[in-house]
């Protein structure tokens, strides 16, 4: 008998995404932000998006809106050229992610830089704490070169965006959330164990093969939203898996959200559809 039991979060959900469009059309899987699964404190949406058929993709997200929260977007295959009202652009790459925190509002369109093959990855939206729901925009952008890679056990690697694990500290800051976010790889038969910190709200999904996470088996496709404490453990079944794992700190403060806007109250929402319309962002 152990003193101190090293304790493993244990799935308190598992469920599919909805088949959703959004932008000009986009077909993609909403996980997280859809009626059956609202949002998991400071996460308010994640949609994975992958397909080789230009169909699907080619409309991209023209331009839009967003104020009150981040959004994150990481690419495992494909291009998209983004562009906003301040001027700033930048190619978005296979492996690269782009942290945007949206703050008092910008205007951005995300498009294709391709006509055929694959397109996948994610978007994440996180929110902001009131206290900079209403900060400058910033971007924090980095390239597959600049996100590091570490090995946890034998044939278990993750890429490290945000935050830190095995004593590799991820490119992006995001301080007010402590946010965590990893792309996991494991060979079939592999096992990983990483440590979060108590109190952070966290999920995971398995974007390839198979795991089971802590004693629930999670297929592709499938997000597992984990308890609060205790450590992330995920074993590969045998075609391996490939999976996010992303944890924050939870804000516990009133969300009013009304599209690509998250507030508090309704009357900000009401304040950032007239400054929409006055042409304020
Ligand atoms: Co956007």
């Amino acid at each position: 008998m152990s003193a101190r039991p090293s304790s493993v979060r244990a799935v308190k959900h598992r469920l599919r995404g909805q088949p959703a469009s959004d932008g000009a059309g986009v077909k993609l899987t909403r996980v997280i932000g859809t009626r059956q699964f609202d949002g998991l404190d400071p996460f308010l949406m994640l949609d994975e998006f992958g397909s080789d058929q230009p169909g699907d993709y080619l409309a991209g997200f023209p331009e839009h809106p967003h104020r009150g929260f981040e959004t994150v977007t990481y690419m495992l295959d494909g291009r998209m050229r983004h562009r906003d009202n301040a001027g700033n652009e930048g190619l978005l790459e296979p492996g690269s992610v782009q942290w945007m925190t949206a703050g008092r509002g910008i205007l951005h369109s995300e498009m294709p830089e391709q006509v055929e093959g694959l397109m996948r990855g994610f978007q994440l939206w996180v929110n902001l704490p009131a206290s900079e729901k209403m900060t400058a925009p910033r971007y924090q952008e980095f390239p597959a070169s600049a996100i590091p890679r570490v090995q946890l056990a034998p044939g278990a690697h993750a890429k490290v965006i945000a935050g830190q694990v095995g004593g590799i500290e991820g490119p992006v800051r995001a301080e007010s959330t402590q946010a965590i976010y990893l792309d996991l790889l494991l060979v079939p038969g592999a096992a990983a164990v990483v440590p979060l910190p108590d109190g952070h709200n966290a999920f995971a999904y398995v974007y390839e093969g198979a795991a089971q996470i802590a004693a629930t088996p999670i297929t592709r496709g499938e997000l597992a939203v984990l308890e609060s404490a205790g450590e992330f453990r995920a074993s590969a079944g045998a075609e391996g898996a490939r999976l996010i794992l992303v944890a924050g700190r939870p804000l516990n403060e009133p969300v009013a959200k009304y599209g690509p806007f998250v507030m508090n109250t309704q009357a900000e929402i009401i304040q950032a559809i007239h400054d929409f319309q006055a042409g304020r962002f």
